[in-house]
């Protein structure tokens, strides 16, 4: 007989392959965005496992994504909790369905984790955000034209309509701030909407954007963050506002000055999220 190619089913093998890798249950995942894959890297007791290595996963195409999770301890963190980092991500412009979108969120909720903290590039509408600065997201506005959660509901996973009005997680977004500024940094709020791309916006685009309320704009992380809701995660959002967006901004924009920014904020962003997912880890421990 064919072995069953539902949802649960391709979660369930995808968690028995890591799992033989590693047997550790994260207690806290984060997915990094374009030129934010060097966090990975900080994690200690490391167990790094490619994407190809794992059933069902999607095979990253964009440049600056590397397509690895690892599995490891925070650096200099007594007790540290167990962190599931996935470096790289797939989008909806590359062509994927939905469902693949957010096959690797739904893996890591699978694999234990009890809060997705979703990281990400993005263009800085309002001016809330300069290049550089890191913006934890208040709330989203979904203009992908899509959502994950279209087709037949797997009520094991979660219920057909789920409630998205507290999808950034008050209470951690509280908890972040207080982390944010023991390092040293002022994390201010904004919202982020997600468009598909892969064209960046338009002048005109970005003016609408901002009427409706958004302060970044970038092309992921919303899809991820629905179905991670779905499942009953806890979600925290961290953009990287690595350009003004079209239109702020007088020069024309590039993926290339997106990494670069994304790159010269590495070590803030690494600092910053070590220190959120480390008082996460405290407000959550995996016993
Ligand atoms: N627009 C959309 N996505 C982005 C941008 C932008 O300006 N910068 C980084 N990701």
């Amino acid at each position: 007989m064919e072995a069953p190619n539902t949802l649960s089913a391709r979660l369930a093998r995808a968690t028995s392959a890591i799992r033989s890798r590693d047997a550790r249950v994260p207690d806290i995942a984060v997915v990094l965005g374009s030129g934010l894959s060097p966090f990975a890297s900080t994690l200690e007791n490391a167990t790094t496992i490619e994407f190809p290595d794992i059933p069902h996963m999607p095979v990253v195409t964009v440049p600056g994504h590397a397509g690895k999770l690892v599995l490891g301890t925070l650096p200099g963190v007594p007790n540290s909790p167990v962190v599931a980092a996935l470096a790289g991500r797939v989008h909806l412009y590359e062509g994927h369905a939905m469902d693949t979108v957010v096959f690797a969120s739904r893996l890591l909720v699978t694999l234990g984790a009890k809060v997705l903290l979703l990281t990400n590039a993005a263009g800085a509408i309002s001016p809330i955000a300069r290049p550089g600065d890191l913006v934890l997201i208040s709330d989203h506005l979904n203009l992908q034209g899509q959502n994950p959660l279209i087709g037949p509901n797997d009520s094991a996973l979660g219920p057909r309509f789920p409630d998205m009005s507290n999808v950034y997680d008050r209470e951690l977004r509280a908890r972040a701030t207080v982390a944010a500024q023991r390092v040293d940094c002022e994390l201010r709020e904004g919202v982020y909407a997600a468009l598909s791309g892969p064209s960046y916006e338009t002048p005109a685009e970005i003016r609408m954007l901002r009427a409706m309320g958004a302060d970044l704009v970038g092309m992921s992380t919303v899809p991820e963050a629905i179905a991670a809701r779905h499942m009953g995660a806890k979600v925290l959002g961290i953009s990287c506002a690595t350009n003004l967006a079209a239109g702020v901004s007088a020069h024309e924009l590039s993926h290339d000055e997106v990494e670069q920014t994304a790159k010269k904020t590495r070590d803030k962003f690494v600092r910053i999220v070590t220190e959120i997912l480390a008082d996460l880890g405290r407000a959550a421990p995996s016993a």
